[in-house]
């Protein structure tokens, strides 16, 4: 099975201005891509102040842009009909919910002073929708690097990713981290964002040895985030790290959880030990990276899958199965590690292969996956790619 070729994002900037003519008659002056992430380590941290290791997939949301004569903003994205959105007010939530983006993002500049002049706006997409690859920070970092454009500024990066995370917070309602933003935002080619989440410092770690491939496996089975599962998550780490009395996840010890552990209850106690292993592991994991030690880097990421499925219980059978059926090919079989990424609850799994067999490992992960399951995984090899940028 040949791997799927992600679409060039030339490609995706002339759907996106064709779009904008078929839609609004009207002619592009601003096109801005921002893309997707795919986490190889460090899952449910980011808001724990852990350590995350995503890179910026060569998948993109792209939008093509010009001004109008009206104070309004009006946007469409695919077959949705076009929403209008009012500038002269500072933006609220609304219907339809996809255009909440939108709205949050234009709040962020609103609220730094900014007046944002009426447009007319088209959207388009490499980035599967609902598979734990970040397609909302994709949409935020896109209309935000859009807003820059038509505004003719630039925001600090670090900023505009905090922006569009609070766009995600306030406007779509899913109490995020850092990560996802800041992988959109920050993403270089050839270079992971290993972000120290107490610090909020990013760093680009090289990432361009050509017999590695990372594979990403899109279960297609998909949970909403926004329905109360991620923000338990994130509530239980907080109670948790308050019982335990410290300030910061990085303070606590392995130990000290597992001497709370009555007194944690569960399930408290279990999403504390994920928090402070996984915390554990990432470090371990950049460092293994760092020295080409494969050998440890597989386990790692199994460990940390296994976490996520029982301790902090964001996995489910499909991502288990794909997993699986990645663990079993092994490293005989050219696969050095796998685990599901982002926020679970169905997605995608990120498997990290040697080159020469990912074709291979592909077919068996399809195969195997659509036997066990009945479903048709979309199954795609990814690099590093450049962050949020205009065409
Ligand atoms: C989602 C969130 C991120 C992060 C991951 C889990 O993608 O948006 O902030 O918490 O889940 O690692």
């Amino acid at each position: 099975m040949p791997l799927q070729i992600n679409p060039p994002l030339a490609d995706l900037a002339d759907d996106a201005v064709a779009a904008l003519k078929s839609t609004f008659d009207q002619d592009a002056t601003v096109t801005a891509a921002a893309p997707g992430r795919v986490n190889l380590i460090g899952e449910h941290i980011d808001y724990c102040d852990g350590f995350v290791m995503p890179f910026a997939i060569d998948r993109y949301i792209v939008i093509a842009a010009t001004t109008n004569d009206l104070s309004v903003a009006r946007v469409s994205s695919g077959d949705e009909p076009p929403v209008s959105i009012p500038l002269r007010e500072p933006a609220t939530p609304g219907e339809p919910k996809w255009a909440n983006y939108f709205r949050g993002v234009i709040r962020g500049f609103q609220d730094r002073g900014h007046t944002i002049p009426g447009f007319d706006a088209t959207v388009v997409s490499s980035v599967p929708l609902g598979a734990g690859l970040s397609s909302s920070a994709a949409l935020e970092c896109a209309i935000a690097t859009l807003l820059e454009g038509l505004l003719d500024t630039v925001l600090d990066t670090r900023e505009k990713a905090l922006l569009c995370q609070k766009a995600e917070h306030d406007f779509a309602g899913v109490p995020c981290g850092i990560m996802d933003q800041f992988a959109s935002a920050f993403g270089q080619t050839n270079k992971l964002v290993l972000i120290d989440c107490q610090s909020g410092e990013p760093d680009l770690v090289p990432f361009e040895n050509p017999d590695l491939t990372v594979l990403i496996a899109n279960t297609k089975v998909h949970h909403e985030l926004s329905d109360g599962g991620y923000a338990a998550r994130r509530k239980a780490t907080e109670d948790g790290l308050a019982m335990l009395g410290k300030d910061s996840w990085r303070d606590v010890t392995l130990a000290d959880v597992e001497q709370a552990w009555d007194r944690l209850g569960d399930p408290v106690n279990r999403r504390s030990r994920h928090v402070v292993g996984e915390i554990a592991r990432t470090v371990a994991a950049a460092k293994a990276l760092e020295g080409n030690d494969f050998e440890a880097l597989g386990p790692l990421m199994s460990a940390s899958h296994d976490s996520l499925r029982d301790d902090f219980e964001v996995s489910c059978k499909e991502l288990d199965i794909m997993v699986g059926i990645a663990r079993a090919i092994g490293r005989s079989g050219g696969v050095i590690g796998a685990r599901m990424t982002g926020g679970g609850f169905g997605g995608s799994t990120v498997t990290l292969c040697e080159s020469s067999q990912a074709e291979a490992i592909a077919s068996t992960l399809a195969g195997e996956y659509e036997k066990a399951t009945g479903i048709v995984p979309e199954i795609f090899a990814s690099r590093p790619s450049q962050g949020a940028h205009l065409i």
